[in-house]
């Protein structure tokens, strides 16, 4: 610290909320930097069950100052609804700051998200049909509409015409959804504003403020390396940059402010959505790893593919993000298997083998896993608090994706709970406070 990212390293999903959360006890701001309500982070906390999509993986410690950043798109709705939530269960969200230049997601790009899939047929990206990709698309062409432009009805009106004049020929089908009315859609916008009001603020200076006071920031990333819209595996992919790199333009801070770049991976592979998964298994293991891991996708409720550990994938997002850590979760599923295999590089069909990401889509898209089988463990993972814990084959299948990936593991899940992370010595070593105190809690806490 004072500045580390939380990035995931493959599809998504690989457990950012749960290190997030554990790790922003001990720092000063939570900050959201991209991608919007496609996102789902869990919180696992004293068997208490907590599913976060706009809101930092902060929110639970009270009064703590959470930043949803101008990179990210926000549906004020869900927002709202979300911030309704988490005060039925009595959660102080007064540290919430949302910046005045995030993009708004309104009710057409909703219809068009999904009329786009739609459009598409077979191939269809599987998008959550939330909006993300349409409001990007505004964003870039200079259409979208901005948190600050719920605070002012004559502008808020003005941007909504400009914006659905070039859409009205794909918006022709919904013409008489009442959603799209513009008395309707502005009205509904405005009371939106005036919910969010006393959150809205200058992030970007925010985060300055926070980051020139000596203060410890989190920035944590939604999706994952591998749905990157420039070095993912396009066109099935987000539309925004879920890399470290866009942590600093998506909250308005440079790239001196980041000390750490922390890497979240299964121990395993998962993706929900179409597109290129060259180590899925179609078979009983891929069955008995979703069923066991509980993949299902937290948005959308989408079963998730599966697959083995892809080190091919996971080393192409440690150069991406120069990763300095990682973090290993899920390692409580894999046991009770005899073997275990891991792609460690990729055939083509020509029979080339590829050791590095291919860049190239057809290649990538016809790429099989070439695996490498390792020693499995019996053992439930479950109880286990420190490294030593660990059964011997399960420290060899770390030491080995450290080794294949080009970064240390500094955490590793075994089970859902807040408890339910080992610290190992290099992580314990990278967060250490002025005082020599770790900042994560090693007794598990
Ligand atoms: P995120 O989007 O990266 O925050 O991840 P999700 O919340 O979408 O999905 C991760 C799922 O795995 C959640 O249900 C977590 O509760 C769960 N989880 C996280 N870490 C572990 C772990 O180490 N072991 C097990 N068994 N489950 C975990
Ligand atoms: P978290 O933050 C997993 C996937 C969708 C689809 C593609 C494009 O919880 O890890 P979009 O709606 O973004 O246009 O969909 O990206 N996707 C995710 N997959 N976890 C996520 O978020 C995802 N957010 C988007 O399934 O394949
Ligand atoms: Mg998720």
């Amino acid at each position: 610290m004072p500045g580390i990212v939380i990035v995931g390293a493959q599809w998504g999903d690989e457990g950012k909320g749960k290190i997030t959360d554990l790790l922003a006890e001990h720092a000063d701001a939570v900050a959201r930097f991209q991608g919007g309500n496609n996102a789902g982070h869990t919180i696992v906390r004293g068997g208490e069950e907590w599913k976060l999509h706009l809101i930092p993986s902060g929110i639970l410690y009270p009064g703590k100052c959470c930043v949803i950043g101008n990179g990210v798109v926000i549906d004020p709705k869900v927002l709202i609804e979300e911030l309704n939530a988490l005060r039925a269960r009595r959660i102080d969200v007064s540290g919430l700051r949302i910046s005045a230049n995030a993009h708004l997601i309104m009710p057409y790009h909703l219809l068009l998200d999904s009329a786009g899939e739609a459009k598409l047929g077979s191939l269809q990206i599987g998008t959550t049909r939330r909006g993300i990709g349409p409001c990007y698309a505004d964003k870039a062409a200079r259409l979208g509409i901005r948190v600050q432009d719920l605070l002012d009805e004559k502008i808020l009106k003005k941007k909504i015409v400009a914006a659905m004049e070039p859409k009205r020929l794909s918006l022709r089908p919904f013409e008489k959804d009442p959603a799209l009315d513009l008395h309707t859609m502005t009205e509904e916008y405005l009371t939106y504003g005036h919910r969010l009001e006393q959150h809205i603020a200058d992030t970007a200076k925010l985060m300055w403020e926070l980051l020139d006071d000596g203060k410890k920031v989190i920035f944590e990333g939604a999706q994952g390396a591998m749905l990157d819209i420039d070095h993912g595996t396009y066109p099935f992919v987000t539309s925004s940059n879920p890399l470290a790199g866009a942590a600093c333009v998506g909250t308005g801070v440079g790239p001196k402010a980041i000390d750490e770049i922390w890497g979240i991976s299964k121990a395993y592979t998962t993706r929900v959505g179409a597109g290129p998964f060259p180590s899925e298994l179609h078979d009983e293991m891929g069955e008995m790893i979703r069923a066991r891991g509980g993949e299902f996708g937290t948005t959308t409720g989408r079963p998730r593919r599966t697959g083995w550990l892809d080190l091919v994938a996971l080393r192409y997002a440690a150069r991406l993000n120069t990763m300095t850590s990682l973090v290993i979760t899920k390692l409580d599923v894999l046991s009770g298997l005899d073997r275990i295999q891991v792609c460690t590089s990729y055939r083509g069909v020509e029979g080339p083998v590829f050791e590095d990401f291919p860049y190239h889509q057809t290649v990538l898209h016809h790429a099989e896993a070439e695996l490498t089988e390792l020693r499995g463990w019996e053992e439930d993972l479950g109880e286990c608090r420190a490294i030593s814990d660990l059964p011997d084959a399960a420290r060899e299948y770390l030491e080995f994706i450290a080794e294949h990936a080009g970064a240390p593991v500094a955490l590793i899940g075994v089970g859902p709970g807040r408890e339910q992370v080992l610290w190992t010595d290099a992580g314990l070593q990278t967060l250490v406070a002025p005082s020599g105190v770790p900042l994560g809690d090693p007794a598990g806490g």
